[in-house]
Order: C-alpha cells, then sequence, then structure tokens
C-alpha cells in the first residue's frame, strides 16, 4: 500500500501553480501546500471575496505568511468570458505556468445552465476546463515544469464510472439526471485528459516537444462542501443531514484527499497516468497509479468530445 504523502513534494520554489476551485475543500488543501514548498499559486475562483478568505486562512494557519505566494483572482468557469479574461491576465503578469491543476467542480445539482447556455455540470467541470487549459497553452509550453515537464493535472471521480457519453445530446436538453450528468462530467473530464496526452505525445513524435503532461487524477471519498452544496441545491433539509452524516463517517480528510492531485503535480508519474487513493476500494488513504474504466481510454469518444469541446468553446489548441 502506498504511503507517500505531501511531505515527500519537492520544493517548488520560484514555480507558478494555477488552482481551480482553490477557496474550499481540495483546492484549497492543495494551494496550502503548494505554498507551504514556496509556489506562487495563481487561486482561481468564481468568488475573490471568498478566495481572499480563504487566502487570509492559509496565511494564519502558516503562522501570518507562507513560504510562496498566493495570488487571487477572478476566473469563473461557467463563463468563457471570465474564463478567457483570466488568462489574459495570467498571460499579462506571469511567464510561465508550471502546473494546472483543473480541480474546481460541482457535483448533482438541479438543471441550470452556464453563461454560455451550457448545461452547468459539463459546462464548469469540463468545458470551462477545457477552454482554461487551451488558453494556458502558451504559458505551459514556456515553464521549465517539474521533472522537465509543465502539468496538466485534471481532478475525476470514481462517479466517471456512472458517465455514458451521448454526443447527440451533450447539454442534457433532451432529458436531466443529475447524477447521470455528473457521471458524465467526471468521464468527460478523463477523456480529455487523455486526448490532451495523446496529443501532447503525438506533437513530440513530431519534434516539436511542448514539454506538458498530462495527468488525471481523482481523490476517493473526501469530506468537503461537494457534498453539502448538491444538499442545499436539492432543497430536501433531510439531504442535508444525511450528507453531513455520511462525509464524517466516510469522508477522509481533504488533507488525505488532495494527495493525488499533489502526487500526479509534483512526482514523475507518466503522462497519461491516472493517480487515486489505494486504500479500501480506491476511495481512502495515499496514492498510487491506477487505471480509470475502459470507457473512459475509448479514443473515438475522447477525439468526438475533443472536437465538440473545440467548437463550443471556441478555443484551439495547436495540437
Ligand atoms: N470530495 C469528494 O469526495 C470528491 C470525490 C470525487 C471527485 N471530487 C472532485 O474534486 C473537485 C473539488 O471538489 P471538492 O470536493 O473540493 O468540493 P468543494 O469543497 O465544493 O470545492 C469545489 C470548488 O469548485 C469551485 N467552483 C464551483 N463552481 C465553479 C465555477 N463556476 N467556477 C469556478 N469555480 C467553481 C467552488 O467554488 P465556490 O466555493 O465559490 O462554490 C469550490 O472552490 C471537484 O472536481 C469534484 O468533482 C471530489
Amino acid at each position: 500500500m502506498s504511503e507517500w504523502t505531501a511531505d515527500e513534494m519537492p520544493r517548488l520554489d520560484g514555480k507558478t501553480v494555477v488552482v481551480t476551485g482553490a477557496n474550499s475543500g481540495l483546492g484549497f488543501e492543495g494551494t496550502r501546500e503548494f505554498a507551504a514548498k514556496g509556489a506562487t499559486v495563481v487561486m482561481a475562483c468564481r468568488s475573490v471575496e471568498r478566495a481572499e478568505e480563504a487566502a487570509r486562512e492559509i496565511r494564519a494557519d502558516a503562522g501570518g505568511e507562507v513560504d510562496g505566494e498566493l495570488d487571487v483572482r477572478e476566473c469563473d468557469l461557467a463563463s468563457l468570458d471570465s474564463v478567457a479574461s483570466f488568462a489574459d491576465g495570467l498571460a499579462a503578469d506571469y511567464d510561465a505556468v508550471d502546473v494546472l491543476c483543473n480541480n474546481a467542480g460541482v457535483m448533482a445539482i438541479p438543471r441550470s445552465e452556464t453563461e454560455d447556455g451550457f448545461e452547468t455540470q459539463f459546462g464548469v467541470n469540463h468545458l470551462g476546463h477545457f477552454a482554461l487549459t487551451g488558453h494556458l497553452f502558451d504559458l505551459l509550453d514556456a515553464a521549465e515544469g517539474i521533472g522537465g515537464d509543465a502539468r496538466v493535472v485534471t481532478q475525476s471521480s470514481g462517479a466517471h464510472e456512472q458517465g455514458e457519453m451521448d454526443f447527440s445530446d451533450l447539454n442534457w436538453e433532451r432529458s436531466y439526471g443529475k447524477w447521470k450528468a455528473y457521471g458524465r462530467s467526471k468521464l468527460s473530464n478523463l477523456l480529455f485528459a487523455y486526448e490532451l496526452e495523446r496529443r501532447l505525445d503525438a506533437a513530440d513524435d513530431e519534434g516539436e516537444d511542448p514539454g506538458i503532461r498530462s495527468v488525471a487524477c481523482h481523490p476517493g471519498y473526501t469530506d468537503t462542501n461537494l457534498q453539502l452544496r448538491t444538499a442545499a441545491e436539492s432543497g430536501n433539509p433531510l439531504m442535508k443531514v444525511g450528507m453531513k452524516a455520511a462525509n464524517a463517517v466516510l469522508g477522509q480528510e481533504p488533507e488525505i484527499g488532495v494527495e493525488p492531485m499533489l502526487f500526479a503535480a509534483t512526482t514523475d508519474v507518466d503522462g497519461g497516468a491516472y493517480v487515486e487513493p489505494g486504500g479500501l476500494m480506491n476511495m481512502r488513504g495515499h496514492p498510487t497509479v491506477g487505471r480509470s474504466n475502459d470507457a473512459s481510454y475509448d479514443r473515438e469518444d475522447a477525439r468526438k468530445l475533443w472536437e465538440y469541446s473545440t467548437e463550443a468553446t471556441d478555443v484551439e489548441y495547436p495540437l
């Protein structure tokens, strides 16, 4: 069984790490750990107020100042304009991005739409991150990275196993199941992460090595706000009680749940790997490299999703 912990992360002085959803749960913990190792962490959050509060908490816990730096910026993944403005701001102020953690997400909420008219779980969890990664491609390309490569780390979930692609209704206009939509958004995260790695590999074969690795991960069952937001949006007070109890009994601490993301970002893991907890049913414990379900490695679905995402977001990768 793996015993890897965040203590084994290398120093990250001089590195720039972007974390989406950095104000809460796994993003918050990741920000704390990266900054403790000396990185400049760009906290890409939809609420600057909540992000500044989180940054204050991280600094206070560290005794007043972190080893690295915290840079709070607005990035609402439910708005392609917000994602583009965030990326423009970063390009103006930074020369390179060494690690991008595509972490933010929403789970099993009632059907709603993003500013651009996409179903919110698909739009935020997948399309927002697809657009963000594409916009940041040049900054990733310019980075020295970690172990020679910049990293794109995409946070999926064991729930990808419940996901099914239906390219005739990606935005759930015909019918909507909130858990099915969550599963599909998390399967989309994996199809994207592996397709990105294949395209990077192909560029490498043609001698145009962008020096970027794409790695996927999932945190197991971790006690965060994710489940509480699901309950709050359901409008069912009993669900809130149930989710809180389940989190308390089954959820692991965010300090452990974040380890797969940290491992994917900083160890010499292969591009295209899937990092998950190595303990009970891959829902708990320290990180290990595993395998996601067969559907997530379907190349035809990955190609179709990439083409749809390019058109839907109007973001082209040079791959
Ligand atoms: N916790 C688990 O057991 C578990 C299991 C499997 C996978 N995951 C995955 O882990 C990731 C992180 O979740 P978490 O557990 O840390 O939950 P969390 O505590 O609820 O954090 C989610 C983060 O995403 C942000 N977010 C939501 N919508 C956004 C948007 N439109 N634009 C930008 N940011 C947005 C939230 O911002 P606000 O605070 O402003 O809402 C929050 O910072 C998610 O991708 C989730 O699917 C979690």
